[in-house]
Parts: C-alpha cells; sequence; structure tokens
C-alpha cells in the first residue's frame, strides 16, 4: 500500500507521459524512467557514456518543440475564451487563431529541423514521424478555425477547439517520449535532464 502511494506520488510529480492517442514504447514505462533518472544508480552506473554533442542537440530541439507546443495549447485555450464571449470580439479572434497559426507552423519547423540532425539509428525516429503526421492534422484544424466571410460558426470552432487542445496534450507526451528516447543509452546533464523531466504537467 505504501509503495503504492509512493509510485502513484512520484508519477505525479515527475509528469511521466500517459499517452492515450500514442502508442506507449515498452521501453520507456515509468519504471525504466524513474530508474534512469535516479542519481544514485546513474552515478553508480560505470557503463553509461555522456550523450554525444549531436543526441545533445537533437534533445535541445525536441525541447524547443516542447515550450512550442505548450504555446500552442494556451493559445488555442484562449481562443476558446473568445468564443465563449458573448457578442464575440472578432478582431481578438482573428488575432488568436493567427497567433495560434504561427505557433503550428513555428512547431514544424521545429520537427523538420529535428528529423534533420537526428543521429541515424536513434530510438526518437519513430516517434518523430508520429509527431510529423499528429502535426498534418493540427495545422488542417487550426486552419478551418480562421474567420469566414459571415464571421464563424461558434458550435462548430469550439469543437475543433477542444479537439485541437486533445491533440497538443498528446504532441507534447509523445514528444516528452521522444526526449527520453533520444537520450535512452546516454547521460545528459542533471540540470538539464530534470528541467526536461518537469516541463510537462498534463
Ligand atoms: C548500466 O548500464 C548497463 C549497460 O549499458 C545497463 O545494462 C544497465 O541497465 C545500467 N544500469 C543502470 C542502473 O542504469
Ligand atoms: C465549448 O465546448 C466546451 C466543451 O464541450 C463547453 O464546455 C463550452 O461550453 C463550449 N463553449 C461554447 C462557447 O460553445
Ligand atoms: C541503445 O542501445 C540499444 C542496445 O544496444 C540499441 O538497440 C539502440 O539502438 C540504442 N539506441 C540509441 C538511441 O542509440
Ligand atoms: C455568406 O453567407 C451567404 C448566405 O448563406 C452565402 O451565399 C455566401 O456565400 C457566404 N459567404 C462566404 C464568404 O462564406
Amino acid at each position: 500500500m505504501k509503495s503504492l502511494l509512493l509510485l502513484t506520488f512520484l508519477s505525479a510529480v515527475s509528469g511521466l507521459p500517459r499517452p492515450s492517442l500514442f502508442t506507449e514504447n515498452p521501453a520507456l514505462s515509468s519504471k525504466s524512467l524513474l530508474t534512469r533518472e535516479t542519481p544514485a544508480a546513474a552515478a553508480a552506473n560505470t557503463t553509461a557514456s555522456s550523450c554525444s554533442q549531436a543526441v545533445l542537440a537533437l534533445a535541445s530541439g525536441i525541447q524547443s518543440n516542447i515550450a512550442d507546443q505548450n504555446n500552442e495549447l494556451a493559445t488555442v485555450t484562449a481562443l476558446g475564451n473568445v468564443l465563449a464571449q458573448n457578442p464575440m470580439d472578432l478582431t481578438l479572434y482573428s488575432a488568436t487563431q493567427a497567433s495560434l497559426l504561427s505557433f503550428v507552423q513555428k512547431g514544424i519547423q521545429i520537427r523538420e529541423e529535428n528529423q534533420r540532425i537526428a543521429p541515424a539509428g536513434n530510438a526518437a525516429i519513430a516517434g518523430l514521424a508520429t509527431v510529423a503526421m499528429a502535426q498534418v492534422a493540427e495545422l488542417s484544424l487550426t486552419v478551418s478555425l480562421a474567420l469566414g466571410g459571415n464571421g464563424t460558426d461558434v458550435a462548430k470552432a469550439n469543437a475543433t477547439v477542444e479537439t485541437l487542445k486533445g491533440d497538443f496534450k498528446g504532441g507534447i507526451k509523445q514528444n516528452m517520449m521522444n526526449l527520453a528516447a533520444a537520450t535512452a543509452n546516454c547521460t545528459m546533464s542533471a540540470a538539464t535532464g530534470s528541467t526536461a523531466a518537469k516541463s510537462v504537467a498534463y
């Protein structure tokens, strides 16, 4: 009972990925992540080597993508709040939708760069392809939220906003798994690793 509570607590504070839309890599189970991130265990393991510059660059790129995804989630949430106004501020709606579109486009550029710099055989490569597919759908949904000549269908736009909230949360979880996979065979600096592990609370 105590150990179950401890595990639940550790899972909650470390923001471990709990994907619903994406398949989970068994190699990245809560247990193996926790083991890997325990400083005592890492220190005791003399065989694990430091990550190469290429892997560190990829890890940094994935962290940038996660930061952009957090902006996407915050912006689509703001768009939902604008939709809830009555009467709705159409100028604010348009500006918020445009801002969302630019975050989505930036996320695509970051992911493309991550795919370009990923070292051959790196374990994050499959997960980056999953992000790429999700981004295609997110871009299309975001474009569909643009104001038309007759304004917008609030109920329809609201449903799209709710879908995007779930998509962005799923994308953050996927990139958290990608970050773990990218660095699975090497050690990152403790500061960078713990920041990455705690940056998501969804
Ligand atoms: C230490 O490294 C070895 C070889 O890579 C691995 O098999 C083992 O699981 C690692 N142990 C820990 C505690 O990380
Ligand atoms: C948007 O959808 C959410 C979730 O279904 C609902 O709680 C909210 O009231 C809706 N807002 C509008 C403006 O339709
Ligand atoms: C990690 O090591 C395993 C076993 O040696 C290997 O199959 C895998 O490709 C390696 N992953 C990365 C990211 O280098
Ligand atoms: C606006 O609505 C009218 C009447 O339904 C329709 O004929 C027109 O094509 C619409 N314009 C745009 C830009 O959607």
